[in-house]
């Protein structure tokens, strides 16, 4: 089944939340929880280990069965019954979209051209197994007889920000392995990884979907010369592997067959590291919570597929969003993680939700006439607050927010927990209540402040709150409950491009930097620049003489 091509702008649910929107956007979250009682109880889902608390957001009962309906005027059922089941729904590319399979279960059947996948994805599986226990237990050594000290994940964009950041998120369940990511064309970048290695114990992991990325190939490359002024050219096959859908480029690099592990042009590159891209994972936290990962990630895909929308994590927030995105204007959104594990999972954020949702064209060929794609942008806090939450609080824009939070501490320190979680909660009542005249009135009194100087200070210590955010607080931070956290923001996408009536699986945005980067290298190596403007010109001579 092809993916409804409906603008959602011409619904009736549209028109209505257009109205809705006119008569409430003057009230106040915290007037909302006056005036109802149950309103914390009725704006919260409970499930499994996650508690998603949207209370403190500007909508209404009314709000929220407005936006469900427009989940039926657009069909948004019918499009998750085709994300499901192998339709090619990335029509621009031509392809299914499949990283729910690489979750599911051996016993699913999901057919792909009438072929049932499951084998398929399950054989990786095990080689993925098999590979990282013989690396783990030291089974498997380097060209001198040494066990692996080091692995280092040779990839970029999809085939380095999703490994990058679950290792990063992970690291209490880590083994000895130590691992680096190198992914920027810069020399330098490389160079610093690899002034930390010994050729003998380092596993290199070369991650390319198309292996044709001159970013990956230009370190692999660089990273070969270097193996190679240590170790001999039959050595290469001990440390290095490859993870792609190129077998044959993969060939011609000079990587054994063995040392392979394919995947498939269903998965799209910021959605893979559920499937042989998460080798990287595997090696630094085992196969085992690899797994755990993965299954966490299937328990989200099947709540997503089978939850009334009103109890669905996904299509609640992706609903929120685009409540504020499209009736309020707010053009971005921060993902506040109150965990320092979740260092990099906006960065990581940023390439699903833009690649994905950064689009003007509709699913009829035409230029939308409405917003698309938020901006994602955060850090975790409490490092974020003493960073930019003064834009958030007293700024002039409406930045709705995501709060991460996980209830129990991994390395058990209570005090620091519960300061840590304190600043969680007390961050969005504050966002919520903000800080009243009156209040600040009496604060200034206390603090024994002069009428005069309490005249001049008023206004610059009166926050007007109202600030929406979600709270999502899960219970520990696990391989499980990890999965699951990426697979809700996964499906997110999913349903806000549903609505938005956009492709979300293509990036030919992205993939214009790769044809201009190499047309002006042509001209930097050559020496001869073709036809460019003026302040094109005067950078590339400015590059020639100082470089
Ligand atoms: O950045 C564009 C992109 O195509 C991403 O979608 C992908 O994750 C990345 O390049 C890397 O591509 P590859 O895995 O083919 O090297």
């Amino acid at each position: 089944m092809a993916l409804p091509t409906i603008n959602p702008t011409t619904t009736k649910a549209w028109k209505a939340l257009q109205n809705h929107y006119n008569a409430i956007k003057q009230f106040a979250i915290k007037d909302l929880f006056l005036k109802e009682e149950n309103r914390a109880d009725n704006f919260k889902i409970n499930w499994e280990d996650f508690y998603v608390d949207f209370s403190k957001n500007r909508i209404t009962e009314e709000t929220i069965s407005l936006l469900l309906e427009l989940t039926n005027q657009v069909k948004l059922k019918e499009a998750i019954s085709a994300y499901y089941s192998g339709d090619t729904i990335n029509k621009t590319e031509g392809r299914a979209v499949l990283h729910t399979a690489l979750r599911g279960k051996e016993t699913d059947t999901v057919l792909v051209d009438g072929k049932n996948v499951m084998p398929e994805i399950f054989a990786v599986k095990e080689k993925m197994k098999a590979f990282t226990n013989t690396i783990v237990d030291g089974k498997r050594k380097g060209y001198t007889n040494k066990p692996f000290t080091d692995v280092v994940n040779i990839g970029i964009g999809g085939s380095d920000l999703g490994p990058a950041m679950v290792v990063e998120s992970l690291q209490f369940y880590k083994n000895h392995l130590t691992t680096h990511f190198v992914s920027n064309v810069d020399g330098d970048h490389v160079n610093e990884v690899l002034k930390k290695l010994n050729p003998e114990t380092t596993l290199f992991v070369i991650v390319s979907k198309t292996f044709t990325t001159q970013e990956t190939l230009s370190n692999a490359n660089t990273i070969r010369k270097w193996f190679l002024k240590h170790g001999k050219k039959e050595d290469v096959a001990k440390h290095f592997v490859a993870v792609s859908t190129n077998i044959e480029k993969v060939k011609a690099f000079g990587i054994d067959q063995d040392n392979i592990f394919p995947m498939w042009n269903w998965v799209g590159g910021r959605f893979s590291l559920w499937s042989a891209v998460g080798l990287t994972i595997s090696l630094a936290v085992g196969f085992e919570n690899f797994n755990k990962l993965l299954k966490g990630a299937n328990a989200m895909d099947i709540h997503f597929k089978n939850e009334e929308f009103k109890n669905n994590i996904p299509v609640v927030l992706a609903l929120i969003s685009i409540w504020y995105n499209n009736f309020y204007g707010a053009e971005s959104e921060a993902v506040i993680g109150y965990s320092q594990y979740l260092n990099q999972f906006a960065t990581y954020l940023q390439q699903g939700i833009m690649e994905s949702n950064g689009k003007s064209i509709d699913r009829n060929g035409n230029k939308v006439n409405y917003q698309t794609g938020t901006l994602i942008w955060g850090e975790p806090g409490t490092n974020s607050q003493h960073a930019f939450f003064q834009l958030i609080h007293q700024g002039t824009k409406l930045i709705p927010a995501d709060f991460i939070g996980f209830a129990e501490s991994l390395h058990g320190n209570q005090e620091h927990q519960d300061k840590l979680i304190s600043n969680y909660i007390a961050q969005t009542e504050a966002l919520l209540n903000g800080k009243a005249e009156a209040e600040v009135l009496s604060e200034l009194k206390k603090q024994n402040f002069s009428e005069e100087d309490i005249k001049n200070l008023l206004p610059f210590k009166i926050f007007e709150g109202n600030k929406p955010t979600n709270s999502i607080f899960i219970k520990k931070l696990t391989p499980e409950s990890l999965g699951k956290l990426i697979a809700m923001y996964e499906h997110k996408i999913f349903v806000q491009g549903i609505i938005w009536n956009i492709y979300s699986y293509d990036q030919f945005g992205v993939e214009l930097g790769k044809q201009l980067a190499s047309s002006i290298l042509e001209d930097i190596q050559s020496k001869v620049s073709k036809n460019h403007d003026a302040s094109t010109q005067n950078l590339l001579e400015f590059f020639k003489i100082f470089r």
